[in-house]
């Protein structure tokens, strides 16, 4: 019994604790239920009584010793652990990829930045519509054509339920929940059921613009567009409107730009006629702020949208609008700095 004793206490002063779980494998070893301490009284009954005092004693120092040890190398390891703590030097620099914007989310704060410039302000309402937002009240009649030139993603359990295709339904929210004037951007996510291709997508993104106010004309809409081009592009670009049809807007005009990329001299980009398309516009239909309880012989109003995928296209010379959509970082890398 002595010599366990003694072997055990030479144990204890050469043990070094070189971790935090050294040190736990060492309480375990000794202090636990089932470790050497324990044991050492459970078979104290069988000491002879003349020895007990004795025995009992240097068990008693033993267990000091153990429980000594281990509270000053608990203290040593974790203040060590502090020290090192202490010495990171938070002010190197960090060997790690830099996040980046999307082109598209690049492109999409430039135009709000260019248009809060002269006063609009930003809205934004859901991705999932009702009939009556995406096209009743946009002047789309119930059954007419018109709402086959976007093919609409119904949910199929509710056919009055759909995934807005365009962002034209929050000028209707914006309209019944505000009175003129307004001028307001609508950017936002939109779907149409179409195949992907290099030039479409069933998901893409568009901003849309809207204006109501007493006196505003189609040439406040052809001067509004006229900046935003010049600003967006450089100074030289051309603008020219084409007569086109909406059912929210009449007269309705598709805008075209001189085309960046070849300086107007053809290129494929623009089919070699020196013009590129950018965005559909027109003066708010009556109709449609009656839908919305908007006085239409007091007030007159100009609505524009454009995607956004194609002028971020243009603006960076991007010839394939799938690259938009598959977060290669390759490509995402190249607007690092923007
Ligand atoms: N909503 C139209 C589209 O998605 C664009 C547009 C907006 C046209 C506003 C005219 C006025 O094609």
């Amino acid at each position: 019994m002595k010599e366990r004793i003694s072997k055990y206490l030479q144990e204890v002063e050469n043990f070094k604790g070189e971790s935090l779980e050294q040190l736990e494998d060492f309480r375990i070893r000794f202090m636990s239920k089932k470790g050497l301490i324990p044991a050492l009284f459970a078979d104290f009954r069988n000491v002879p009584n003349e020895e007990k005092k004795e025995v009992g004693q240097q068990i008693n120092m033993l267990k000091n010793a153990i429980l000594e040890k281990m509270s000053s190398l608990k203290d040593k390891l974790t203040s060590s652990d502090e020290k090192t703590r202490d010495t990171i030097d938070l002010t190197l620099p960090v060997d790690s990829q830099v996040g980046t914007r999307h082109p598209l989310s690049i492109v999409r704060n430039e135009i709000i930045d260019i248009f809060s410039r002269i006063g609009f302000s930003v809205s934004e309402g859901p991705e999932i519509e009702d009939d009556f937002h995406n096209f009743t009240a946009l002047n789309f009649p119930p059954n007419h054509p018109a709402r086959d030139t976007q093919d609409t993603f119904f949910i199929e359990t509710d056919p009055d339920i759909l995934l807005r295709t365009h962002t034209s339904s929050v000028q209707i929210r914006v309209m019944q929940n505000s009175k003129p004037p307004i001028r307001t951007l609508l950017p936002g996510r939109v779907f149409r059921n179409e195949a992907i291709s290099a030039r479409a997508h069933c998901i893409f993104h568009q901003v849309e613009g809207l204006a109501v106010d007493t006196d505003i004309s189609f040439a406040d809409l052809k001067h509004t567009l006229y900046y935003f081009a010049k600003e967006m592009f450089d100074k030289e670009t051309k603008v020219r409107f084409r007569p086109s049809y909406f059912p929210f807007t009449e007269p309705s005009a598709e805008m075209d730009i001189s085309c960046n990329i070849c300086g107007g001299k053809g290129c494929n980009i623009c089919k070699y006629t020196g013009w590129v398309e950018i965005l559909g516009c027109g003066m708010v239909d009556p109709n449609v702020f009656d839908n919305c309880g908007i006085d239409n012989q007091k007030y007159t109003g100009y609505a524009f949208g454009m995607g956004i995928e194609r002028i971020t296209m243009l603006k960076y010379q991007i010839n394939d609008l799938r690259l938009f959509f598959e977060n290669d970082i390759r490509f995402l890398k190249q607007f690092e700095s923007l």
